[in-house]
């Protein structure tokens, strides 16, 4: 479903280069749900914005279904962002003003549906995140998990294979980001993959798997390996 092979990201030159990703290898196969944590500034977000067609990267290869890209320039992977990838970020970034409904509407437009195509997919997506009853409340109006929740709904509303999630429980208390970690494993039980970047061992170990990225490279990971910075990784 995805696979990222050789991926290495840098910022900036001369002595003032950083080598973010030195060799980045996964892959994760259709409704897998994967976590990935790491010590803050490791390169988690660079490397979802990579996948996410949003970044490119200095080398390396990602296909996720049948796009093929990591290296192109971010717009030559309009298909990318508009089919492939489905986005759930900390602060949910929701339009003040328009409803849940509006919300996932108007995301769905700008990646190309019809008014009418939007609005019967923006219904579905909302009653799978359990928010049937809660279409016409503004952001304002609905708790930080329910908010999320409209995230969750305008992410998948496109039948898009892959979310990306970068840190989706960071503000949200317990309760409510366990309910969100359940609802990624019922949308992984549809065949969905979620990528989740989380500095959350407990609910990292909820996932089907964990993915600890440290010093440029990926590794598999338990819980105990992946509990604060990483330390402990070797030694296992
Ligand atoms: N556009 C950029 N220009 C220069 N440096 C950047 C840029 N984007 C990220 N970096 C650097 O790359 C490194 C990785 O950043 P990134 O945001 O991917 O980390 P992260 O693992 O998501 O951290 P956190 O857990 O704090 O969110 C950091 O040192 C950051 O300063
Ligand atoms: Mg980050």
């Amino acid at each position: 479903m995805l696979r990222v092979q050789s991926l290495t990201k840098g910022f900036g030159s001369g002595r003032n280069r950083l080598e973010v990703l030195k060799g980045i290898d996964l892959e994760i196969t259709s409704g897998e749900l994967v976590a990935l944590m790491g010590p803050s500034g490791c390169g988690k977000s660079t490397l979802l914005n990579i996948i996410g067609g949003i970044l490119d990267a200095d080398s390396g290869q990602i296909s996720l279904q049948e796009y093929v890209y990591g290296t192109k320039p971010p717009n030559k992977v309009v298909d990318v962002r508009r089919n492939g990838v489905g986005w759930i970020f900390q602060d949910f970034h929701l339009i003040d003003r328009l409803s849940a409904l509006d919300n996932v509407i108007f995301a769905l437009e700008l990646a190309g549906f019809t008014s009418s195509e939007a609005m019967v997919k923006a219904r579905d997506a909302l009653n799978k995140v359990s928010l049937g009853d809660r279409m016409d409340f503004i952001p304002d109006q609905l708790s930080g998990g329910q908010q999320q929740r409209v995230a969750i709904a305008r992410a998948i509303a496109g039948n898009r294979p892959l979310l990306l999630a970068d840190e989706p429980t960071g503000n949200l208390d317990v309760k409510s980001g366990e309910e969100i970690i359940d609802l990624f494993k019922e949308l992984a039980k549809d065949g969905v993959s979620i990528l989740m970047v989380t500095h959350d061992p407990i609910l990292a170990s909820k996932a089907d798997r964990m993915l600890l990225l440290k010093e440029g490279k990926t590794a598999a990971s338990d819980i105990r390996s992946a509990w604060g910075d990483g330390a402990g990784a070797e030694e296992k």
